[in-house]
């Protein structure tokens, strides 16, 4: 028998004896045996009982069957197996940083360029995201003063512009992100639902492998890369690099403006590129530094009978090259 249950039979056979002295009987302190004592006077009447082992098994095997049917359902992924049934060279254009719905926007330039992706043909695009602006109070309280319409048109357009650009791929921005924030919600998700053909969700970046022809060509594409620094753009490109292996091409967004820097890495050639914006009007960017966006969309033109590849920092130059060497 245990030493409580002997201390509680003894308690219950010598009701008058004192805690002390059943203390030193059984050589155990003097509040273990009050607790002991507690015990046999309280009559718990609808206490839950204790789990049993068997029942948290049986728990574990209904969450991994849930946790199993709620990715069955998830989109998202890292890694895009593109094949481009063309024979000619092909233009991929890098886009993002939109901010649809927010004050000050150059629309003008933004509807051009939509309707030039649009209309080229051979012309492919990957979503860099921020494609809308989603200012919430929840999350930057001021940010909302610079917004021309609600989060849930901004949702419409954002769909309705990128179902026009049919990208092949797209990625979630930091303003997208805002939507996780807060409710846990995907909404490259539900863009992804509502274009056809429907593009990869690359979730917070992923590799894009591309066949084309006989040539094999890999992209890294991401919102933001860490280690950004505004003194030295190249450095988190090469840390980039460095860390997921090699690559074609490296594209992100982020900091509205754009860059391109054609490098070698591993007797290869591959090309830093980030997309600018059109965010002009910009209340948080002039209260850092007086910045505003810079309009740019890079156009990289694969070759499919050599490994070649050309980038332009504007999309007007990259779909000039683009028609003369498909024409
Ligand atoms: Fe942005
Ligand atoms: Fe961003």
């Amino acid at each position: 028998m245990l030493k409580k249950e002997e201390i509680a039979e003894y308690l219950k056979a010598h009701p008058n004896e004192s805690y002390r002295s059943v203390a030193r009987l059984f050589e155990t302190s003097h509040s273990f045996v009050i607790r002991i004592s507690k015990s046999i006077k309280s009559v718990y009447e609808n206490i839950a009982p204790k789990p049993k082992d068997q029942d948290v098994q049986s728990f574990y095997e209904w969450l991994k069957e849930r946790s199993e049917r709620e990715q069955q359902l998830d989109r998202k992924q890292t890694v895009a197996n593109i094949t481009l049934k063309e024979s000619q060279p092909i233009g991929i254009a890098f886009t993002g940083d939109w901010h649809i719905g927010a004050k000050g926007i150059d629309y003008d330039s933004f509807e051009q360029d939509i309707e030039l992706i649009e209309n080229t043909e051979g012309l492919y695009s990957v979503g860099l995201g921020d494609y809308k602006d989603n200012q919430m109070p929840t999350v930057h309280p001021s940010g909302v003063f610079d917004e021309a319409c609600s989060t849930e048109l901004q949702d419409m357009l954002a769909a309705h512009f990128l179902a026009r650009i049919a990208p092949m791929a797209i990625v979630r921005g930091c303003h997208e992100h805002w939507d996780w924030t807060i409710s846990g919600k995907d909404i490259i998700g539900n863009y992804c639902d509502k274009l056809d053909p429907m593009p990869f969700n690359l979730w917070h970046g992923g590799t894009i492998n591309i066949s084309l022809g006989e040539q094999r060509y890999k992209i890294k594409a991401r919102h933001k890369i860490p280690n950004e620094s505004n003194l030295n753009t190249e450095n988190a490109f090469r840390r980039w690099y460095d860390r997921e292996g090699k690559a074609d091409i490296l594209a992100a967004a982020h900091k509205h403006d754009p860059f391109i820097k054609v490098m070698h890495r591993q007797n290869s050639q591959v090309t830093y590129i980030r997309c600018g914006s059109y965010k002009k009007y910009d209340e948080f960017g002039q209260r850092l530094a007086g910045y505003e966006g810079t309009k740019a969309i890079p156009v990289a033109v694969l070759f499919p009978n050599e490994h070649r590849f050309v980038v332009f920092e504007q999309l007007r130059d990259g779909i000039a090259f683009l028609k003369g060497v498909r024409s």
